[in-house]
């Protein structure tokens, strides 16, 4: 079972991508628990402010280490967090290998960001990994989580039947995926390969690999260049 909890100021934004499909069912089976923690109900005084003005002056607001920190607090209070986790553009991009690894763990504390971010000293004293999706800024941290919370659920044990089990993913070993098709066999004209058609199931495999290969040559070479091992 993982446990994941999500410290943002925007709880809507997460509801609906972490409550469908097979992220649902994770949840329906026991594998995977999620907490939206709404960072405001730690937030300081009447108006349970978050952010403050940055000092030095500059545009956009920070959020304030105070109110983070006691939720953070309050969190490691119940569980042990095997990473506190802060999206940020900058931080490690995620990849497959690294959605493996967080597979792994038992409890998740992801920190969504918003408005400049978070005060450095949080990252600096207390956050332990800082996951980017890609080099492009996001107005906040949530769907950034939400991606996380996807590429690492599915991967849990029980949650992928066998037809969609993520052993046979792109990148899981290395490779994207091969092409794939269904009926008809002939569709306006277009023909599916006819190897798939054989019932040789030596030789599909061997095709897919092939495909598999082909296709990461030819969209993807750095993945070949790449030492995927650990
Ligand atoms: N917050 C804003 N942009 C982000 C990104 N690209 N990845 C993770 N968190 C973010």
């Amino acid at each position: 079972m993982l446990h994941i909890d999500i410290i943002t100021v925007v709880p809507e934004l997460l509801a609906s991508p972490l409550s469908h499909s097979i992220l649902g069912r994770a949840k329906d089976r026991g594998l995977l628990e999620v907490d939206i923690v709404d960072l405001r109900t730690y937030g300081l005084g009447k108006h349970h402010q978050v952010d403050d003005y940055a000092f030095g002056g500059g545009a956009g607001m920070v959020m304030m280490p105070e109110p983070l920190m006691t939720c953070i607090e309050d969190l490691c209070s119940r569980r042990t967090y095997d990473e506190i986790i802060y999206m940020a553009p900058d931080g490690e991009q995620l990849d497959q290998r690294m959605a493996n690894k967080l597979s792994l763990a038992g409890n998740l504390m992801l920190i969504c960001g918003h408005y400049k971010g978070i005060d450095e000293r949080i990252r600096e004293h207390v956050v332990t990994k800082e996951i980017s999706i890609g080099d492009y800024v996001l107005s906040g941290g949530e769907l950034a989580a939400a991606v996380v919370v996807d590429a690492v659920g599915r991967l849990l044990p029980g949650v992928l039947n066998d037809e969609t089990s993520a052993l046979f993913d792109s990148f899981q070993d290395g490779l994207v995926a091969p092409p794939a098709y269904t009926r008809p066999a002939e569709f306006r004209g277009w023909k599916v390969p006819g190897i798939l058609l054989s019932g040789n199931l030596g030789a599909i495999d061997q095709w897919r690999h092939d495909e598999a290969v082909k296709r990461t040559r030819q969209r993807r070479p750095n993945l070949l260049d790449n030492d995927q091992q650990d």
